[in-house]
Order: C-alpha cells, then sequence, then structure tokens
C-alpha cells in the first residue's frame, strides 16, 4: 500500500498564519502539523509516501521533509497547481500509486487512535474512518445503517447523523479510474465525498468509528486544540 499526504489548498481559513506558509508546516505544541499524519502511516508500515502541495509552498515543504530518509520512508512530491480539490490532489498520485491501494491522509488531520490495525487489514474497496462530532455540518457525514456505510454526504445543513468522515481514506486502486471520471462540484472542486460516495454505492464501503479524540486542525479554534490535546498527552 502507498501512502498520499494531501497538503494544498490555500489555508483561507487560517490567514494571515497561513500568508506565507503552508498550513501543514504550522506548529501543533511541539511538531509541525504534517508529521501527525505521517506518523499514521509511518505507523501502519507504509514508506512509500506522496506529499501533494500547491506550488507556492513546495520548496518549503521539500525543505523540511527531505527525502524521507530521516523518517525511514521515502517522499514523492507532487505539485498541485491549483486548489481544485482534495479528489483532484489524490488524482495526481495516480501514476506514483502504480496499481496498489492507497492510504490518503489530510495534512491537517491529527488523529489520536492508532489506526494501523485498520489500515494494515484492508482488502479492497474503501475503508473510511468516522468520528461522531458535535457539528457535523462542518464535515463529510456519513449515514450508518446495521453497520453498513449507506449514505456520504459533504457539509450537508441537515446531517443525517453526527458521524463525520475524517481526513484518512483508505481506498484501492479503482479511486483513479473514478476520479479521472469525476466534474467539478458547485464549488469547483473534485470532492472526495463522491469518491467515497462511489464505493457506498457499489456496495464496497466500510467504517470504522474512532473512539479517542479527532481534530480537523483547519481553523483558529482546533488548531489551538489539537496542540492542547498533544500537550495534555505528554504529560
Ligand atoms: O477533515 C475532514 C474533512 O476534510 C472531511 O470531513 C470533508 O469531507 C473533506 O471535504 C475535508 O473538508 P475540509 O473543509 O476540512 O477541507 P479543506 O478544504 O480544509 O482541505 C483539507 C486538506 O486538504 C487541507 O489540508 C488542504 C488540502 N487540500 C484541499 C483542497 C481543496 C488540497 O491539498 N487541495 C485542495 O484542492
Amino acid at each position: 500500500m502507498k501512502g498520499v499526504l494531501i497538503c494544498g489548498g490555500s489555508g483561507s481559513r487560517l490567514k494571515p498564519l497561513t500568508e506565507i506558509t503552508n498550513k501543514s508546516l504550522l506548529p501543533v505544541y511541539d511538531k509541525p502539523l504534517i508529521l501527525y499524519p505521517l506518523q499514521v502511516l509511518l505507523d501502519a508500515g507504509i514508506t512509500d509516501i506522496a506529499i501533494v502541495t500547491g506550488n507556492e509552498h513546495m520548496d518549503q515543504m521539500a525543505a523540511f521533509l527531505g527525502s524521507g530518509k530521516r523518517f525511514g520512508c521515502t517522499f514523492h512530491y507532487c505539485v498541485q497547481d491549483q486548489p481544485k480539490g482534495i479528489a483532484q490532489a489524490l488524482g495526481l498520485t495516480e501514476i506514483f500509486a502504480n496499481g496498489e491501494s492507497v492510504c490518503a491522509i489530510l495534512g491537517d488531520n491529527v488523529f489520536f487512535d492508532d489506526l494501523s490495525p485498520v489500515i494494515k487489514s484492508f482488502k479492497s474497496g474503501t475503508e473510511l474512518l468516522l468520528k461522531e462530532v458535535h457539528d457535523p455540518e462542518r464535515f463529510g457525514v456519513a449515514e450508518m445503517n446495521n453497520g453498513r456505510v449507506v449514505s456520504i454526504e459533504e457539509k450537508p445543513t441537515k446531517p443525517k447523523s453526527n458521524l463525520a468522515v475524517t481526513g484518512c481514506y483508505v481506498y484501492d486502486n479503482r479511486c483513479y479510474e473514478y476520479i479521472r471520471t469525476m466534474k467539478p462540484s458547485a464549488r469547483g472542486e473534485l470532492e472526495i465525498s463522491d469518491v467515497s460516495r462511489w464505493y457506498v454505492e457499489l456496495g464496497e464501503a466500510h467504517a470504522t468509528i474512532l473512539e479517542k479524540e479527532w481534530v480537523d486542525a483547519g481553523t483558529f479554534e482546533s488548531l489551538f486544540r489539537a496542540a492542547e490535546l498533544v500537550r495534555q498527552q505528554k504529560r
């Protein structure tokens, strides 16, 4: 299985912090944000990892991460010229994936559960990681029935559940075939929720509900919360 860290986008909700640097390089307590999702991939034994980011911050990203040698992995860098969606960013890694399945993690997600058993036991279709939240309208939202995912909606105004789809997506290699056929959503992006929904419609979407904290650190409040949780864990 290959790994992908999706770190493009404009980071507009974190301006001015993201004026001259990438969101994933901002500090979360004692480490840059990107090292948290990277550790999830490393813990799952994934050592071939693509970093997708915009051209404006690629230099800093490569300066910080380097070849991967000091993390015991190999990095491949893919430029996303414009932030046309998370699925578009993932689509750029098709040649890198070379027919294998992928574990794609958003560069601003911090997980406190150990995801490695779920990632390592993946066989086919998709494995989604869900988390009960009090503000599901901020996220992709999954509806479950008898342990199966039956629907996924991106930032719905009337969520059908309080289960957020977190930013760790394990897909088999067919995701790339589907991404090639996708059309932009109303906001002009290729939506990752549409990729997951395709697997739901095939009846091949599995899900695990996380027990510990999970933070999408894309806002001032959540970035601060992520740092607090990491600090607490270290005490
Ligand atoms: O964090 C989980 C949520 O992430 C999911 O529940 C949503 O379904 C999913 O759409 C996403 O929502 P966000 O509103 O948090 O997405 P955001 O635009 O903040 O992008 C998430 C990361 O992906 C961020 O680190 C930047 C990167 N990104 C984003 C876009 C739009 C790219 O690399 N390229 C892009 O074109």
